[in-house]
């Protein structure tokens, strides 16, 4: 038995010893582990000792891991299945370990089960000293010889002491994603979850937020904040009884449905990781922390710069072409641009790739449309000063490939059903639990970066999700190990590929963003949000998608003038402005800009790249909300970790004559310091909005901040630039704030 005490837990009065704690620098969690006894979860809040928590009544006594079979009345996070059928399950603690790793600490309570001596279940609690986030997770093993079946094995349950929650979650679709609703916590049990299979954030998100007092606010109130890092179908859920003494309860992990898990003797099973963070002032602070996190321990080259970049998508679609290529090059080169990304439609030679009825899987490029190849480009792109990038969707086939026409068995799909088709009725899904397969996928990064060593950038998409979930590989008995083992192989090929290729840079793409998940994010440095690209639709999104993650992993590009997707004109400041308030790019033949928008491209490109530090690494601050209120404006802040420089910005949607001025009062600044400010890439070069110059304390602008006129005016000042002009809607600013001192 080996039974250690946290370094750093504080016996006070009320301690009994088998009390751990774990900190974080603001938050403190606790757990009663007793051999012999069941795990009790205590306390998860605001940093405090053991004392504190039992004499001010915030001490819960909730079994920390329940399992069907003790209270079958109560919610189960485990139900296991034993040879024999027999499902009850009685867990005790056997042991507790604590390791530490870098800045995180992990204490490991390893329940066995008193009815079955083959299942054994370790609960890991982490906390990191560099940042206020905690995370749990679950390991399962079956020490005996027979399988069993694990059909519910979730990685984290949190009992939290309030029956009066608001909760906030994303929703959404393909070009709509990560919609924020917020809703008091509906009594019963409420579930987020996803069954896609591989898109996972296709209609919602593995992330919630939740108010603890009745209301969430952004920068006043307690607030628990969760995000489940994992590839595959995930579940939440959220017990509202209104039991009197029933804390509310959440319980986090992978999808159980249609995924019974058969483990074999011998063998185990980890859990993905359930991240939460806990603040005392409001969501803002719930956002940073995870920000924060993110960058420093979750994100791959979470606090490397991104490169500005023009993918060929939207300007060209399939149309790829060595001229069209060229010729965006040249032309991005022209306004500043940092590196150039080839996107669908540059391979396949049998079935050159034409639209999406064809192709996937034949990685070769297509001689009718690149006839002299890639290399060319690379060269262009590396002489003028770029990197370049190079679209592929490596799990997929389409059946009209040579890929398919050699191995029709490497699809999803029942052998007795015509499956069903993804994009162009033709796609369907490679099964990933086939290690030739894996093989496969992993040979496709590998061949096209041996051949080509100098490709900086790989857009890595994913257009279906598993339509058909059988595979052909696994047997029939191991039909409902399917998602969990896809998800661990599509890791497996993620960990061979980055062994190989630490630094390339690779986007995760799924038609936007249907695979938002922290779990990606040790393999790819950013996502595509969306593929809507029309701007003021992408503040919604993008302010969405920053409830939980960090403006870095998020790729924004500049569309056209004109959007397809919503008709809608948006003039190209608003459109720039959007876009720099992440991961800045351009998607459009920048040859189509008039000479006006080129100028002002080339500025704002240019001035990005100024305020890229504040904007890629600083703290976010959410000022006015595009889910709030009126809903005509939008606006918010970075702040860099000294305080020294921040970055506002601020829009104004539709337009209405005689406007009210809204009051923008700025947040994290430092209230002692004054902060010059300067209107930053201005819509007409030299003639900035009327605060530019000004300097003024941190104070003042926190406290009574700052109205913008020129923001609410019609058509007073400068026509909007281009020639297609969207009147007096769509006007933004963006400034920085410099310390002076
Ligand atoms: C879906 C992506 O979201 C788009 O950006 C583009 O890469 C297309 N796929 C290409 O087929």
């Amino acid at each position: 038995m080996t039974l250690c005490l946290l370094v750093g837990i504080t016996l006070t009065a009320g301690a009994k010893e088998a009390d751990y704690l774990l900190s974080t620098p603001n938050t403190t969690l606790c757990i009663t582990a007793e051999v012999g006894k069941p795990l009790y979860f205590r306390y998860y809040g605001s940093k405090a000792e053991v004392g504190d928590i039992r004499a001010t009544g915030r001490m819960l006594k909730y079994d920390a891991y329940p399992a069907f079979g003790t209270r079958c009345d109560a919610p189960y996070a485990s139900l296991v299945k034993q040879h024999d059928g027999d499902n009850a399950t009685k867990f005790v603690v056997d042991k507790v370990e604590k390791s530490t790793n870098g800045a995180l600490t992990t204490l490991s309570v390893w329940l066995r089960d008193v009815a079955h001596s083959n299942l054994v279940v370790k609960v890991n609690y982490s906390a990191y000293n560099d940042c206020d986030v905690v995370k749990m997770n679950t390991e399962y093993f079956n020490n005996g010889k027979k399988p069993m079946v694990l059909q519910k094995y979730m990685s984290a349950v949190l009992p939290i002491q309030s029956d009066n929650c608001v909760l906030l979650q994303l929703d959404g679709s393909t070009k709509n994603e990560c919609n924020e609703h917020t809703m008091p916590l509906p009594v019963g049990i409420h579930t987020i979850a996803s069954q896609v299979g591989s898109r996972i954030s296709q209609y919602n998100n593995a992330s919630f937020m939740l108010g603890l007092d009745g209301k969430l606010e952004e920068t006043a109130c307690p607030v628990i904040a969760g995000t489940l890092v994992w590839m595959g179908n995930y579940h939440f859920e959220f017990h509202n009884t209104h039991i009197a003494r029933t804390p509310t309860l959440f319980m986090g992990g992978i999808n159980p449905a249609a995924s019974d898990y058969t483990l074999a003797g011998g063998k185990s099973l980890v859990t993905p990781e359930m991240v939460l963070t806990y603040a005392t002032n409001g969501k803002g602070e719930a956002t940073r922390s995870l920000h924060r996190w993110a960058r420093k321990h979750q994100l791959l080259d979470g606090t490397k710069e991104r490169e500005v970049l023009l993918n060929s998508w939207e300007g060209v679609h399939f149309d790829i072409s060595e001229t069209s290529m060229v010729d965006m090059t040249k032309d991005f080169a022209a306004l500043g641009g940092e590196m150039f990304v080839v996107d669908d439609g540059w391979f396949g030679d049998k079935y050159p790739r034409n639209n999406g009825t064809s192709s996937l899987g034949d990685w070769c490029i297509a001689p009718s449309k690149l006839p002299n190849g890639i290399r060319p480009l690379i060269d262009l792109a590396h002489n003028n000063g770029m990197k370049f990038g190079i679209w592929i969707e490596p799990e997929m086939v389409n059946v009209t490939s040579e890929l398919y026409e050699k191995h029709p068995d490497w699809v999803l799909r029942h052998p007795d059903f015509e499956p069903t088709y993804g994009r162009g009725k033709t796609q369907l899904l490679l099964d990933l639990t086939n290690p030739k397969v894996q093989d496969h996928v992993f040979s496709v990064v590998d061949d096209l970066l041996t051949q080509y060593p100098d490709i900086y950038y790989i857009k890595w998409d994913n257009n279906m999700s598993m339509h058909n979930a059988q595979s052909q590989y696994l047997p029939k008995a191991l039909q409902s190990n399917l998602t969990v083992d896809f998800t661990l192989a599509l890791e497996n090929i993620l960990k061979r590929i980055r062994a190989k290729y630490p630094t390339v840079v690779i986007q995760l793409c799924a038609s936007g963003g249907a695979r938002l998940n922290y779990g990606f994010m040790p393999y790819f440095q950013e996502m595509w949000t969306s593929d809507q690209t029309d701007a003021y639709h992408r503040v919604l999104i993008q302010w969405g998608a920053m409830n939980f993650y960090p403006s870095n992993m998020l790729a924004a590009h500049v569309g056209s003038a004109f959007s397809k997707y919503t008709q809608r004109f948006i003039p190209i400041k608003y459109r720039f402005d959007v876009a720099s308030m992440c991961r800045l790019g351009m998607e459009m033949v920048p040859a189509k800009l008039n000479d006006a928008e080129r100028e002002y491209a080339k500025r704002a490109i240019a001035e990005y790249k100024n305020i890229r530090p504040v904007v890629q690494q600083g703290d976010l601050y959410r000022l006015v909300s595009p889910y709030e209120g009126k809903r005509d404006f939008t606006s918010l802040m970075y702040v860099t970790e000294s305080k020294d420089r921040a970055v506002l910005f601020a829009y104004r949607h539709l337009f209405k004559h005689d406007m009210s001025n809204i009051i923008i009062r700025l947040q994290g600044l430092n209230p002692d310091a004054k902060y010059r400010i300067r209107e930053v890439a201005p819509e007409v070069a030299g003639k900035p909005v009327k605060i530019n110059g000004a300097v003024v304390s941190g104070r003042v602008l926190m406290q009574e901040g700052v109205v913008i006129p020129e923001l609410v005016k019609g058509f007073t000042r400068n026509a909007p630039l281009g020639e297609v002009r969207a009147g007096n809607d769509f006007r933004s600013v963006i400034l920085e704030l410099t310390e002076v001192k």
